[in-house]
């Protein structure tokens, strides 16, 4: 069993990540905080409780996080999440409390709690509440087993030209997450532009016929129609529950270790994500990227999660 923390925005492709999380049977979701990203802060909290509660998780803390970037101003996505974050579903009244601990708190302590490397960090939003963990308790970065985030790209963004939204939402929190020395994969664009929740994903969705399988075609219904509106894709990536996904299955993903890093002075490459794929890593380099994706095997992991779920 592989212990996470989901550190997330949900959104729609967020969502389906803790579906992953909590269906597949080879994880143990530790705890599941939120931060502003897709929507304000107490909009994602919300939505992650309605959506833990779909799920039927219990026994899991969920925990509010930072609600702005560290230095910049908020930016939120409501043009593919819509108001609520979540738009698509009715969501349920949450059965699940909000743990009153800070997400940062609840990151620093779970991760202090457990034996060094037996916590993988899988952050899926905008990254300031890993940043901050790091900040106020360094001794998280030798503890954790490694991160694996969605987010950047090693070619091309989707925020602006060349940046991806959950870095450069906050780039500077990205700056200390790719820089604090611990093992960071980045699982970008590259590969979750593969991840199309395509029509033959929607009906092996609509065949499970459960409760979580419904949930997440409604979602899915909401978020084709705002990636084909304001992206022009036929069908949406769905990108967060690909992070997870390599956490699960390695080889479900081809990484490359590289030199990482993000810009942060840049005018038209504010938030970009820079790999040197020009030769080998140096063997101590302590990040890496993802270049490609068994788009069939990522799926079939994804329904089978959904299909334990109520
Ligand atoms: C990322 O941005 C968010 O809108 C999604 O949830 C995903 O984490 C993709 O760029
Ligand atoms: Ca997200």
């Amino acid at each position: 069993m592989t212990k996470i923390i989901l550190d997330c925005d949900p959104g729609h492709d967020d969502a389906i990540a803790l579906f992953l999380a909590a269906g597949n049977p080879d994880i143990e979701l530790v705890a599941v905080t939120t931060v502003a990203g897709n929507q304000i802060l107490e909009k994602v909290t919300r939505n992650a409780l309605a959506v833990g509660t779909v799920a039927g998780i219990s026994g899991v803390p969920f925990a509010a996080g930072a609600d702005r970037p560290l230095v910049r101003q908020i930016e939120i996505a409501p043009s593919i999440h819509g108001e609520s974050g979540l738009d698509g579903p009715t969501l349920p009244e949450p059965t699940i409390e909000l743990d009153p601990r800070h997400a940062v708190d609840v990151i620093i302590e779970t991760v202090m709690a457990h034996e060094p490397g037996e916590i993988t960090l899988v952050p899926t939003g905008v990254l300031t509440n890993i940043a901050l963990a790091v900040r106020k308790e360094p001794r998280i970065v030798e503890r954790v087993k490694e991160v694996v985030l969605m987010g950047g790209a090693v070619s091309g963004g989707n925020w602006s030209a060349t940046a991806e939204f959950n870095v450069v939402v906050d780039p500077e929190a990205a700056s200390v997450v790719f820089n604090a020395g611990w093992q960071v994969t980045m699982v970008g664009l590259d590969v979750t532009h593969k991840a199309l929740a395509t029509p033959a994903v929607l009906s092996a969705l609509a065949g499970l016929d459960t409760r979580t399988a419904r949930f997440t075609e409604q979602m899915l219904a909401f978020y084709g129609s705002t990636y084909l509106e304001s992206q022009g894709f036929a069908s949406p990536p769905v990108h967060d529950p690909v992070a997870l996904a390599y956490v699960i299955d390695p080889t479900l993903l081809e990484v490359r270790r590289a030199p990482l890093d993000v810009e942060l002075t840049g005018t038209l490459t504010l938030g970009m994500t820079v790999a040197d794929l020009r030769r080998p890593a140096p063997a101590d380099c302590p990040t890496a990227v993802a270049l490609d994706l068994d788009v069939d095997r990522f799926w079939a992991l994804v329904l089978d999660a959904v299909s334990r779920l109520p």
